[in-house]
């Protein structure tokens, strides 16, 4: 198979969807690599890195795309990219098609396969895709908060683990799934104080047998949110309806409860958000004001720590873009049913139901085309 990995051309994003690693595995397995030059410039490679490994190294987006079979990307395709796709090519990445209604029409038009990262499942309900970059979002959200309680960045000028003496940052998390989980270790390890709220219970009880009293605990409702907000120095918005918008858990109203220049970052936002005064930021202006109150509102966020992201994201995404290279996007469909999942458009259709549904056009079984 050609496999060829595209750069990314969104503000701010650095990341890579293959590594050097991810080379030599599928020059192992006998697969042809090309590589758009400047791929690993956001996470420390040159394209010499790649070209040492196998890979062959193109200069364009259009080049690229020719010569390749299995098109390797982070973000969803531009509609410039979108343009240059056929019926013979499979596109693998981050698609979001609900909130892209462009790519979405030119991937149909298209008549390409298009395969997205984060539709694809695992055996116990998971997102396998998605997981990584959650994981990264959840650790990063505590390091962005507290470069906001800095007084030299307009906060509140308080340390995340105090001293001897005088307490430490408490940090409340909304949500305790993977987003909040890593929010909750990273606040544990600098040593602040940490309350997590969830309606699953399930997850709670996790928590409470794994960190004990170093913890509290508490059910999602709105009288426990109001109550635990007040005295926060920084709020973590980590929930998830899945296929849903964010539920608004603090409203407007209720940032009259906070203390001033208390840093509320909705990690949510790219579901809407939880916070009913969230917009998307950008890293080029992260950080907002409402009432006195910070909002971080990022939508990328792991974008930020590029190589990080990346080699996390190779390590989720390559079992997959193996399984697509050695056995063609039908076989390995057909086998796998969790990748069959991320299947999105195929042949002009819509093939994934739950984006049919968000956007309103017909869902067609991808079964029936395979
Ligand atoms: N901004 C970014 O860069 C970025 C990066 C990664 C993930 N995200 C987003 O972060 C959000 C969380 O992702 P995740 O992977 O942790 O999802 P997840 O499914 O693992 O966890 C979501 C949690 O929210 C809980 N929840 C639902 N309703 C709730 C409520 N009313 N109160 C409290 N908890 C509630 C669920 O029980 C679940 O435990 C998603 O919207 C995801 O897209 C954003």
């Amino acid at each position: 198979m050609k496999v060829g990995a595209l750069k990314e051309s969104k503000n701010n994003e650095y990341r890579a969807s293959l590594t050097p690693s991810s080379v030599v595995d599928l020059k192992n397995q006998g697969h042809e690599v090309y590589i758009q030059s400047g791929l690993g410039h956001g996470i420390n490679f040159e394209d010499e890195d790649y070209s040492k490994v196998g890979a062959t190294i193109v200069n364009s987006t259009e080049e690229l795309i020719a010569v390749s079979s299995l098109i390797i990307k982070v973000k969803e395709p531009t509609e410039q990219e979108c343009l240059l796709l056929n019926e013979d090519k499979v596109i693998f990445t981050y698609l979001h098609l609900a909130a892209f209604p462009i790519q979405h029409k030119l991937l149909k038009e298209s008549n390409s396969v298009a395969i997205a990262y984060e539709t694809v499942t695992s055996p116990n309900n998971g997102l396998p895709l998605l997981a990584p970059m959650s994981e990264v979002a959840g650790r990063l959200a505590i390091l962005a908060g507290g470069q906001y309680l800095l007084k030299s960045s307009g906060g509140k000028g308080i340390l995340l683990n105090g001293v001897p003496g005088c307490k430490q940052a408490k940090v409340v998390i909304i949500g305790a799934g993977v987003v909040g989980i890593n929010a909750l270790i990273t606040a544990v390890g600098v040593g602040s104080q940490v309350v997590i709220l969830d309606t699953n219970i399930d997850k709670l009880r996790e928590l409470d047998k794994l960190y004990g009293n170093r913890i509290t605990t508490l059910y999602s409702s709105q009288y426990n949110i109001i109550h635990s907000i007040k005295d926060a120095d920084m709020i973590i918005g980590a929930v998830l309806i899945p296929g849903g918008k964010a539920p608004k858990l603090i409203t407007k109203d209720m940032l009259k409860l906070l203390q001033k220049k208390t840093v509320i970052i909705d990690v949510a936002i790219d579901q809407g958000g939880c916070f009913e005064t969230s917009r998307p930021t950008t890293y080029d202006n992260p950080v907002y004001e409402v009432d006195g109150i910070i909002h971080y509102c990022v939508a990328n966020m792991p974008g930020a720590v590029s190589s990080t992201s990346s080699f996390a994201l190779n390590n989720a995404t390559l079992p997959y873009i193996l399984q697509l290279a050695n056995h063609g996007y039908r076989k390995a469909c057909i086998n796998n049913i969790y990748l069959r999942q991320g299947l999105n458009i195929m042949q002009g259709k819509v093939v994934n139901k739950t984006l049919a549904e968000s956007i309103n056009e017909v869902y067609v079984d991808p079964i029936e085309l395979l």
